[in-house]
């Protein structure tokens, strides 16, 4: 634990909290098309890409759906979901996040975004955190969603560092699985921290400062 260097945090449900601008969207969407939606199936949607999330939606659909169809039920709940973005403000992000990342980074180690979304930077842009991070792997640069660990190994790659030496932290399973399989050391928060794959369980992101990290 204590060659870590590098600390990658997932961004929806760790740093900030869109679940529910998630689910507002994907609900506005299915109701539309008559797709019945809830919270449970929201649930499932956690670290998953917008497409994969879009395929889970789809199983209680009445109708097979075309590619084009697909991506313009994407596409249109993407907009929706970037007009709730726009509510958030820096005061989304809470005190204790902020002061944890500024400790950890006065304590030496490199901080970086591993994240499923194609929004981050916009989400990170809002919440006040532009230009905070030393590396942002994202939506926009990888071709596998987690539970493949190619968001988090390209994380490291941006911040120069070996994988061993990485802390992820996830409140996903599939967050989880994706840093196991890229060989880093996983820290279970919110739902995850009752993951028996993740390394270490936290309760709250101010307890990241007792870990050695
Ligand atoms: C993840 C969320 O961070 O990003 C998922 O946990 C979401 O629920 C995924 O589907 C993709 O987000 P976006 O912003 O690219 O649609
Ligand atoms: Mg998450």
């Amino acid at each position: 634990m204590n060659t870590i260097r590098a600390i990658i945090f997932d961004l929806d449900g760790v740093i900030c909290f869109t679940d529910q601008y998630h689910y507002q969207a994907w609900k506005e969407m299915a109701d539309a098309e008559g797709i019945y939606f809830d919270e449970t199936i929201n649930g499932r949607l956690r670290g998953v890409s917008r497409m994969e999330s879009l395929d889970i939606i789809l199983e209680k659909a009445s109708r097979e759906y075309t590619q084009e169809e697909k991506e313009q039920l994407a596409a249109r709940k993407n907009e929706s979901y970037v007009r709730l973005l726009e509510k958030m403000s820096p005061d989304d992000l809470s005190q204790e996040v902020k002061k944890t990342l500024e400790i950890l980074r006065q304590r030496g180690y490199k901080l970086a975004i591993g994240s499923s979304s194609k929004n981050t930077k916009k989400i990170l842009t809002q919440i006040g955190l532009n230009g905070y991070f030393d590396a942002i792997s994202d939506g926009t640069n990888i071709t596998k969603s987690k539970p493949d660990p190619e968001v988090f190994l390209r994380a490291a790659e941006f911040l120069g560092e070996k994988p061993e030496d990485c802390y992820v932290v996830e409140d996903a399973y599939a967050g989880i699985d994706a840093a196991k399989s890229a060989g880093m050391q996983a820290v279970g928060i919110g739902i995850a921290a009752g993951y028996a794959a993740a390394d270490v369980k936290i309760q709250s992101f101010g307890e990241l400062l007792t870990l050695g990290a």
